[in-house]
Formats: C-alpha cells, structure tokens, sequence
C-alpha cells in the first residue's frame, strides 16, 4: 500500500485553481491543508442560467490575487515561506484556466519559485489523501464535466476504467434541475428538493451502457417527456418525488458502475471526488453498498469535493515541480489529456 509520493523538496505550497467558476486559492504543507479560499461565481452566472465562460475569466483576473492574499493570511504565512506554487492547467475553461496560469507564472517567476502543473481530474482524487485514503483504490470522478471511474495505482497517476459517452453526471442534475423550475446551479438544489421526495415515485428508464461506461443524456431526454406528459398540476403536487426518483436514476449508475469496478479490480477501498460527490443521496447509496460489499469507502468532505484549490495542493504533492524559469514554457489545455 503506498500513499502520496513526495517528489519536491516540500514547504509551504501555494495553490491556484481557475478553471470553472470558482477562483480559488490555498495553502497545503507536507499534506495538511493550512488554508482553502473560494470565491464562488454563482450569483454572478445565476442571472445567465449557466456558466458564461468569458465572464468567469473576467472574474477570476479580478479575484485571483485577492484569493491568494487571503490564503496567505490565513495560513499565517509570509512570501518567504512559500516553496513552490501549484496550478490547475487543465482540463476546464480555457480562458479561466489562462487567468489562474498566468497568476502562477507570475508568483512563482518574481519569487524564483518552482511550478507544479496539476490535473484537475487528479485534483478530485486527490482530495481522498486528505481523509486518509491510501492507493490502490478505485475513484469516482463525477463533476460538471467529468464522469469517470478511475483506478488509483500508486499517488494520483490513474487507469480510466470507465467514463460518460454523453453528458457528465452533474450536467445531468443541473439539466433536470432546470426541467423541474429549480435555480441555479441545480445539482444541489435538486438534492434539497429530493429529500423529501419518494424515488419510487416515478422509474426513469435507464439505457445504460454495457460495461464500465456510463451515458445521462437519455435519462435526461426521458425526464423532458415524463414532464411535458404530466399536468401542471400532477408536477407541482409530485415535485419533490419527481426529483428523488430522477436522482436515483443517476445515483444508481453512478453506484453499480463504481463497485463493480471495485470488483473487477479486487480493490477493497473506494473513494469519491468532484462536485457530485455531495450529493446526499449519493453519499448514502455508496454507504450502503459498499457497507454490504465489505469494502472501505472514502468521501471527502463538502468543502474537498466541490472546486478547490486545497485538492490541487494535496495532488501537488504526488506530482513533480518545473524549475525556475523552465515553467514559463507551460500552457493550459480545455480537454482531458490524461487516460492512465
Ligand atoms: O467539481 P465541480 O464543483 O465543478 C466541475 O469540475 O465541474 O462540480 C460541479 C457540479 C455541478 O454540476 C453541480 O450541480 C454539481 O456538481 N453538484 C451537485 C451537488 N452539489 C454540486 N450535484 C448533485 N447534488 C449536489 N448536492
Ligand atoms: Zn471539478
């Protein structure tokens, strides 16, 4: 069993992550989290209905050295102290991903630190070495734009066992949020509103593929005509339940994927990351299937499964740094790069 793998000589590690709608900023050292700053988008993009990529850009130039300000403070450290500079550069947005780039760049060359590109997806698997998990082990990766499994080898370096064909998991729960009139973003609010609903409710047919791979967007065509079938009415007073039976349609691939990739691989510790992953209805699922499967789950918490930049710093870790001024040379990347 291995965990992390140090392969910098470590201090303080300042990180930076841009690469949706969130700009964040934090502190990591030798695996602890010293501070965690995110500055959330979301009012601003809610008048829009979604993320407009160019106005978070906008954004994070404005708020990026803000965060990195309050980082610091928090973690009660001086530049002196920093030992390298940690940044997402893909895959994500790409001018939201140039914005948090540059600002590395930036740091890390006026104060002749080294530079530590990191993966976003490794970011999110990542986040379990802060709850202690220690690889081999099996990851779902389920985020706006990511679904995967992944199988954990050794520190963040994975093997894609499976991955969406369409849309990612909480592309399916923002679009169905949206279906039912809830705001935005939706994946949270649909949660809220299926706690109190019945997921027995309503059976939302499951075309999923054979295999490890998973497909949402039929789900989501299925719950577009469910609706326009249904009265006003019989959707107002069945909301909540229309909702719970919708999530566990997505939860329940979600889950049957992920264990049987533990399966396969006779991997006994599963661990979850991205946004989705704080869904409760989820989380209780994978508790309860993984309780009854003997294996060891690991679910970081909220604040580690939606975007951080404290997941890049433990990521960090695993990963090798790019000497001054060598870094000057990186640039960032919108699509996945990385399959294993
Ligand atoms: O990882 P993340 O913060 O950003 C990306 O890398 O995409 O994930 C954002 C996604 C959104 O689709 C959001 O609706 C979803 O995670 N999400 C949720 C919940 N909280 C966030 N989906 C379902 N239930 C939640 N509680
Ligand atoms: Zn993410």
């Amino acid at each position: 069993m291995k965990g992390p793998v140090t392969t910098v000589a470590r201090g303080p590690v300042l990180c930076i992550e841009t690469s949706c709608d969130d700009t964040s900023a934090a502190v990591v050292a030798g695996g602890s989290v010293l501070a965690s700053i995110v500055s959330s988008q979301n009012e601003l993009h809610a008048q829009f209905g979604g993320i407009v990529p160019e106005v978070a850009a906008r954004r994070h130039t404005e708020l990026v050295n803000v965060v990195v300000a309050e980082a610091l403070g928090v973690a009660g450290l001086g530049w002196d102290e920093i030992a390298a500079v940690a940044v997402t550069v893909g895959p994500g947005l790409i001018g939201a991903l140039l914005v948090g780039l540059a600002a590395a760049k930036a740091i890390a060359y006026r104060r002749r630190l080294p530079m530590i590109p990191v993966d976003h997806l490794q970011g999110h698997i990542a986040a379990n070495y802060a709850i202690g998990v220690q690889a081999p082990f099996v990851c779902l990766v389920a985020s706006g734009g990511h679904t995967l499994v992944a199988v954990v080898n050794e520190g963040v370096a994975f093997r894609l066992a499976g991955r969406t064909l369409d849309d990612a998991a909480g592309e399916a729960f923002d679009k169905g949020a949206r279906l039912l009139g809830l705001g935005y973003p939706g994946g949270a609010e649909l949660d809220r509103l299926a706690a109190a609903g019945d997921a027995r409710f309503a059976r939302f047919p499951r075309a999923v593929p054979r295999g490890a791979d998973f497909s949402f967007s039929g789900l989501k065509t299925a719950l577009l005509y469910y609706l326009r079938d249904q009265g006003e009415e019989a959707i107002a007073a069945h909301r909540a339940d229309i909702a719970a039976s919708y999530q566990a349609a997505i939860v329940g691939q979600l889950v049957d994927k992920t264990l049987r990739c533990a399966r396969d691989e006779g991997l006994r510790r599963v661990a979850v990351g991205g946004g989705v992953a704080a869904n409760s209805g989820l989380r209780r699922a994978l508790a309860e299937a993984c309780e009854s499967g003997g294996i060891e789950l690991f679910v970081p918490p909220l604040s580690l499964c939606t975007d951080n930049a404290a997941m890049i710093g433990l990521a960090a870790g695993c990963l090798p740094a790019i000497e001054w001024p060598d870094f000057l040379a990186l640039d960032a990347y919108a699509a996945t790069v990385l399959s294993g």
